[in-house]
């Protein structure tokens, strides 16, 4: 059995425990469950019945950190869902760490991690023989990482561009469809609660480049942080900018892109007939590949979505170590 623990029990980490243990996943066990005060365990593993709400309230709730959980060698696999630091990786840096080193399999949504660590991230879970899939860093439930290992596995990825962050695409859809000007329409998306009380990374670019990062390194092999992203956000985008676009026949759209070994992130005028171009908080990620051409995927980039692929990821675990069990 897979003992599983979920670190961060918060909008994904509750939504994640409530799907396992609905449809219970053959080999794996939910043992633990961690917030920032401290967790529970149960050998047995949680089922419906016996998730807590908040974990503060439930008898066996331990005031420690998980690292604990992990340096006792209690779990087999962690899935990380902490609050996403982009310039120093933690908490989940941490735990990842130590969970990789010690040969546990991690499945993650926080980005900061791996923008901040991935190649170092990527070698020790090989050399310790462990697994770190990522596919809800980017894109939420779109199957991203996933399409491009398995099903583009024999072809090769040349560019890629995206519409990567859903909170600056609806203030841009609200700007085109309604002709409302920036302030109004992120007043608007906070009150929606699509945008954070302080926006400035999504408005800046800085969540999108987060992104860009993470899908070069993972997918076109490069070596790039955070600094090698040239950044432009949205906060100078006009409600006039957006109108003479729209005469024209196109609308601005935050693009992420990598082109030629370069990463960018910027506000650019995108074609209303073009596929990246997607309204709301939609995301849309486009491959330009060898032998394919161009490839685009469509779908939620956040909320309970999300779910999806980090049930994808778990999945794709317990295969991996059934087929080592099996033996070559
Ligand atoms: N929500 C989405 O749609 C979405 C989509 C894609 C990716 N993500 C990423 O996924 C991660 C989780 O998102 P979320 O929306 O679930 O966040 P959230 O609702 O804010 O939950 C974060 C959880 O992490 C816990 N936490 C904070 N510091 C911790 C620490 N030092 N040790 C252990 N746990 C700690 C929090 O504990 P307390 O409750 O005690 O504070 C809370 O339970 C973030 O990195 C986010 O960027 C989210």
């Amino acid at each position: 059995m897979i003992r599983c623990g979920i670190i961060g029990y918060g909008f994904l980490g509750t939504r994640l425990a409530q799907a396992l243990t609905d449809y219970r996943p053959r080999g794996l066990l939910l043992t633990a469950l961690a917030n920032s005060k401290g967790y529970i365990f149960s050998r047995d593993g949680f089922d419906k019945q016996s998730l807590p709400r908040d974990l503060s309230t439930h008898r066996g709730f331990k005031q420690d950190t998980p690292l604990q959980l992990i340096e006792d060698g209690l779990l087999d696999l962690i899935v990380v869902l902490t609050p996403t630091n982009v310039y120093t990786g933690n908490p989940g840096l941490t735990y990842i760490r130590e969970a990789l080193r010690r040969g546990i399999d991690v499945v993650t949504a926080d980005k900061g991690p791996l923008v901040v660590a991935y190649r170092e991230l990527i070698s020790t879970a090989k050399s310790a023989g462990a697994s770190l899939l990522y596919e809800a860093t980017v894109g939420g439930g779109i199957p991203v990482f996933s399409l491009a290992r398995h099903s583009l596995r024999g072809d090769r990825i040349r560019s890629v561009r995206g519409i990567l962050n859903g909170t600056t695409n609806y203030i841009l859809t609200r700007m085109h469809f309604e002709g409302l000007p920036l302030d109004l329409a992120l007043k608007e998306a906070q009150m929606m609660g699509l945008a954070e009380r302080d926006p400035s990374l999504d408005l800046g670019g800085i969540d999108s480049a987060c992104k860009v990062v993470i899908l070069a390194n993972a997918l076109l092999s490069m070596d790039k942080r955070l600094d090698d992203v040239y950044v432009k956000g949205i906060t100078q985008v006009t409600s006039d900018a957006v109108m003479a676009a729209k005469e024209m026949g196109m609308t601005i759209k935050l693009v992420g892109s990598i082109e030629g070994g370069h990463l960018y992130v910027a506000p650019r005028l995108v074609r209303l007939n073009h596929p990246l171009c997607v309204h709301g908080t939609l995301n849309a990620i486009q491959f330009r590949t060898e032998v394919m051409g161009e490839l685009t995927l469509i779908g939620k980039g956040a909320g309970e979505s999300t779910v999806s692929a980090l049930l994808s990821d778990i999945e794709w675990i317990i295969d991996r170590r059934a087929v080592s069990r099996v033996g070559p």
